[in-house]
């Protein structure tokens, strides 16, 4: 299965490009980079180093948005919002900017290749403004993104989402079909450090790169939050891509509220499906933890 992810590497991202660039299952055809974690010169760096650093230096990688359509609050990373301790990379970035080589890619293919947006959705949203044309040509895009219960940059509000609402509400009104993983799945994949230590042991490159973000990751949820686990985010979007029957999922009516003073960000969902309007979107509701630590492992451990 051919795959395109849209990054704002951070730790969690980078543990997911590395799962889904050694997954047996998955060809990651490129990989689209927007602002999010960080500032854009940032995510970008921190993608090439991951990228190279975990054997992966054969992806193309394009440099998007770096700034949401609206830029009306300044972005705010839940994770740290930082350059990654890995080497600084010789590989850069192609000559062509993420909004049109999506377009190209899209418009000039019969592949069923998955869209896979795992930060703020600017890049997709300027893709389908410039090329309404896309949402026909995308078969799925499954995403890391939105809540309906609680966020975590606010009680509303997820990051991926508040990070860019305007954007947001573009992609989930385009018509494509669209997975959605937010919160309530990734709380229920929690990564323990001794699960790092493990994808440690297998030696490579990638698992070594891999282990140290996820005890980076895992160690601000216990440092910050007084948690024993921690939640890699992104990976269990790569989970759902790979293996769709590990998550379950409901279809509910979803948009984005972009104007509540508490609620800018929200992803709304009809979850009881008693408010008239057809479902856009499968939300994941639950995950298996075990299949999805299992998964996480065997595929990072498949890097040379
Ligand atoms: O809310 C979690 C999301 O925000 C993840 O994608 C993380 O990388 C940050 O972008
Ligand atoms: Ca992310």
């Amino acid at each position: 299965m051919k795959v395109i992810m849209d990054v704002d590497t951070g730790g969690d991202d980078a543990v997911a490009m590395l799962m889904a660039g050694h997954a047996p299952e998955l060809e990651l055809v490129a990989v689209t980079v927007v602002h999010g974690n960080a500032a854009l010169p940032t995510t970008l760096r921190n993608t090439l180093a991951t990228l190279e650093a975990g054997g992966l230096a054969s992806v193309p990688v394009y440099a998007g948005a770096e700034r949401a359509l609206q830029d009306r609050l300044p972005p705010r990373g839940v994770t740290q919002g930082r350059e990654l301790s890995l080497p600084d990379p010789v590989m850069i970035p192609q000559d062509k900017h993420a909004v049109d080589f999506l377009i190209e890619y899209y418009l000039g293919t019969t592949d069923e290749t998955i869209l896979m947006p795992i930060g703020p959705m600017t890049n997709i949203a300027l893709a389908l403004l410039q090329e309404p044309r896309l949402a026909e040509r995308i078969p799925r895009i499954v995403m890391m993104g939105g809540a309906y219960a609680e966020g975590n940059v606010t009680p509303s509000a997820e990051f991926n989402i508040y990070a860019d609402p305007e954007a947001a509400r573009v992609v989930f009104r385009a018509g494509i079909p669209i997975t959605m993983i937010g919160l309530e799945v990734t709380a229920q994949a929690l990564v323990s450090l001794e699960d790092a230590e493990r994808i440690r042991g297998l030696g490579t490159p990638a698992s070594r790169i891999a282990a140290d973000l996820i005890s980076e990751e895992v160690q601000w949820f216990i440092d910050r939050l007084g948690w024993s686990e921690g939640q890699i985010y992104d990976a269990c979007t790569v989970a759902a891509c790979i293996a769709p029957d590990i998550v379950t999922t409901r279809p509910m009516h979803v948009d984005v509220e972009l104007t509540g003073e508490l609620t800018r960000g929200r992803t709304v969902c009809d979850i009881s499906g008693h408010h008239d309007q057809p479902p856009n979107v499968d939300v994941g509701t639950g995950i298996d933890r075990e299949r999805f630590i299992s998964l996480l492992t065997r595929c990072i451990g498949a890097g040379s």
